[in-house]
């Protein structure tokens, strides 16, 4: 089996939205689930294009889900192809993660019983971002007949019924581009979708239209055994493209340059296309690839499918967009991002891309506005994140309400936006992470000083003054079964780090950054306010048994044996059974909490105090959420519990790679596939991260051959080859620099 290429010989259909959402193609500007090109049950036909949010009237700003060019229809004498009547044969289905392209072969016998040979070919272009194209091969192999293509734009889609654009204008050029123009309902943005159609033999194209769509209508005489080609080459722009972010835009000007992207690639054809773009994927892999031999197909497929994946959920250009808990491969969690990107997957781009750690800090700057106003919403100075981020002025995208308790039928009240504070935490410990990789320090003076002195400043005022000490009180920490708590472990250590990173950079005299914050605080009082929190915040320690309390209160709550639930392979299974206050009073938790401290923090935790508690939570963590699995991975790694990281880390690889889930199917898990990494690099790589240093302590685990990764580390790039002989790291550009190996500074 060859691991770059995923393939499947069985159409299998109630795991189609899944395939759609794993198989899903794209570039960080558009993403498009690879559904079949006609129509079917169930089907989630979804291009998404980064950043393109619309906000309905009293909801929360989702991606909206554009309307669809991958549609094709073909009739043959009329008898209309599809792969649920007549027979198929020799099915073969592929996505090449080499070249981002997507093939489906098949022979499929109509029930008239005339046979046909059909491929479809898709890609999207990884080296021009506003393109896609698509390519279907016919061949009739029992008789001439006459072939019917219908393909267009189809306007007829929702989000799950929910209208994002309205009446859209559509054209028909005299050059063979058709358009169709649309605006976002809510947020007026304008797009402009255009495609053309290429033929390798003489056909007649009429245009049809009805309300939402624009068809070409293809028909040609196919003789038997000729094949019969159509290319269908597609761009979409957007208002929101980042060439117009400091450019005069006009609607004249989208459609102009939305036809000129297509104008540019129809003599390069699907064929040039797909080289141009398998040259770029190919210069991707050279650069980053991190390649493990585990000798285990499921963990050597995993990493490259988890860095596809990564490749194309980010944006190459815009630091005005972040990575929604789905990336572009469906409309699950709406396209928001989450603390996920900093934590799980931000780290993957400060080893392999640091420009575009750069960017997704440079978002996360942009949205200051956004946190200052949220945290005046709730009555406290500084910048307090939005728990879900949308586009940079879209503000908190946490909804009140989410669904239904399952077992007591009422609507469960929401207060992520509001209490799941630590994201703020979490974005300032990344901006101090990219630095110390980066040593970049142009980035800290415009960008990540005031983020962190910012985000210190919501911390010193949320925390309050109790026992002799600080507190901070009413949160929901990283694991989300539990709410309103107290002193959540997770969250006062990162807000500490925050605090004690913003003292630093204070005491610094940061003259330009005072200048400005002076403007709106009495910067005395806030350093010393900064610093009084910072020295005085309560940190939970280990109790008298070993364990550190998750929150105040946390070891006193009932014990419940979850091994059942765990033992399954689906995931929430323990709400069939209880309802979501019963789980709040139970020792049961959703995902990784202290275990995070111990990935993220691992030179403040004693190894005696990190094993005990790692033992303690993962027995009672159910791993419901799929951030979960691969933390425990990597402290299981560095724990040198061999079985217990063997099974986390497979069970982390299956979260999308996986054949028996359905949970994929609204999309894939962006942070565990960052996990996946982390898990990787981080764990067996022994990779960490610290205020001074990078540092390394590889592992290489039973029956793995080798494994290797890039590193960036200021401004030098290293690649680090682990095998049975040991671990040898190369300097591969840039100048010597010192890391830590197994304990010791090395100069590589
Ligand atoms: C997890 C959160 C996560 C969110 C988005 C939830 O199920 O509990 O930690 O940020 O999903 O992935």
């Amino acid at each position: 089996m060859d691991k770059w290429i995923l393939t499947s010989e069985k159409i299998d259909w109630k795991k189609m939205k899944k395939r759609e959402s794993i198989w899903t193609q794209g570039n960080g500007y558009m993403g498009i689930r690879a559904s079949f090109e006609e129509g079917y049950t169930g089907s989630a036909r979804n291009t998404l294009i980064n950043g393109l949010f619309d906000c309905p009237k009293e909801e929360v700003a989702e991606l909206a889900v554009l309307p669809d060019a991958t549609n094709c229809e073909i009739s043959f004498n009329g008898e209309t192809f599809n792969m649920i009547c007549g027979i198929v044969e020799n099915f073969r289905t592929s996505l090449n993660m080499r070249t981002g392209e997507f093939t489906r072969t098949l022979d499929w016998t109509s029930p008239k019983g005339k046979k046909f040979s059909i491929v479809f070919s898709r890609m999207v272009s990884d080296a021009r971002k506003h393109v896609m194209a698509q390519r279907v091969w016919i061949t009739p192999l029992s008789e001439d007949v006459e072939v019917c293509l219908v393909t267009g734009i189809d306007g007829k889609i929702t989000n799950t019924g929910v209208q994002h654009f309205g009446n859209p204008e559509k054209r028909a050029y005299k050059d063979g581009i058709k358009g169709m123009y649309l605006t976002t309902l809510q947020s007026q943005v304008d797009v402009a979708i255009h495609y053309t159609l290429k033929f390798n033999k003489e056909c007649t194209e009429r245009i049809t239209i009805d309300r939402r769509s624009v068809y070409s209508e293809v028909r040609t005489t196919v003789g038997k055994n000729d094949t019969f080609t159509m290319e269908k080459l597609v761009s979409y722009a957007t208002e929101r493209d980042f060439e117009y972010a400091d450019f005069e835009y006009s609607d004249e000007v989208l459609r102009n340059d939305g036809k000129a992207y297509l104008n540019e690639v129809i003599e390069l054809g699907y064929d040039g296309l797909l080289k141009e773009s398998a040259r770029s994927w190919s210069q991707f892999w050279q650069e980053s690839l991190v390649d493990v031999n585990a000798n285990d197909a499921l963990i050597d497929g995993a990493i490259i499918f988890a860095q596809y994946h990564l490749h194309i959920m980010a944006s190459r250009d815009d630091n005005r967009l972040g990575i929604g808990a789905k990336a572009l491969s469906g409309e699950g969690y709406m396209g928001h991002s989450y603390w996920d990107t900093e934590i799980f997957i931000l780290p993957y781009y400060l080893c392999t891309e640091p420009q575009v750690a750069r960017r997704l800090l440079e978002y996360r700057y942009q949205l200051l506005p956004v946190a200052k106003n949220k945290a005046a919403k709730f009555g406290f100075q500084g910048a307090m994140y939005p728990w879900e981020s949308t586009w940079i002025t879209d503000g908190e995208g946490c909804i009140e309400y989410g669904d239904m308790d399952l077992l007591t039928g009422e609507k469960r009240r929401f207060t992520m936006g509001e209490t799941e504070i630590h994201v703020t935490a979490g974005v300032a410990f990344a901006a101090w992470q990219y630095y110390c990789m980066t040593g970049d320090e142009e980035f800290m003076e415009k960008y990540g000083n005031e983020l962190i002195i910012r985000t210190a400043i919501f911390w010193a005022d949320r925390a309050e003054k109790r026992n002799g000490r600080y507190e901070i009180l009413g949160v929901i920490g990283a694991d989300e079964y539990k709410e309103d708590v107290d002193n959540n472990t997770y969250t006062n250590y990162m807000a500490h780090k925050n605090l004690v990173l913003a003292k630093n950079i204070l005491d610094s005299n940061p003259e330009r950054l005072l200048r400005k914050l002076e403007k709106e605080y009495n910067m005395k009082d806030v350093k010393m306010e900064i610093s009084e929190v910072a020295e005085n915040l309560y940190l939970p320690v280990a109790e008298e048994d070993g364990i550190i309390p998750q929150f105040d209160g946390c070891k006193s709550l009932k014990e419940k044996d979850i091994t059942y639930y765990k033992n399954l392979d689906s995931v929430f299974d323990i709400f069939k059974d209880y309802g979501f206050a019963e789980i709040l009073q139970m020792q049961v938790f959703k995902q990784a909490d202290i275990v995070m401290l111990f990935y993220l923090m691992s030179d403040v935790f004693d190894e005696e105090t990190v094993r005990k508690n790692f033992a303690y939570y993962e027995e009672r963590t159910l791993h419901d959420s799929s951030l979960s699995m691969c933390i425990h991975a990597l402290v299981a790694v560095r724990l040198g519990m061999k079985d217990m990281a063997e099974k986390l880390f497979y069970d982390c690889c299956c979260v999308d790679f996986g054949e028996n889930t359905n949970n994929s199917d609204a999309g894939i898990h962006s942070a565990s596939i960052g996990g996946i990494w982390l898990a990787t690099v981080m764990g067996y790589g022994g990779l960490r991260i610290t205020d001074n240093s990078l540092q390394l302590k590889p592992v290489l685990p039973d029956g793995w051959e080798n494994y290797s990764f890039p590193v960036w580390y200021r401004g030098s790039k290293l690649k680090v080859l682990v095998d049975k002989n040991g671990c040898c790291v190369e300097r591969v550009l840039g100048d010597a620099v010192t890391i830590v190996l197994n304990g010791k500074e090395i100069l590589v």
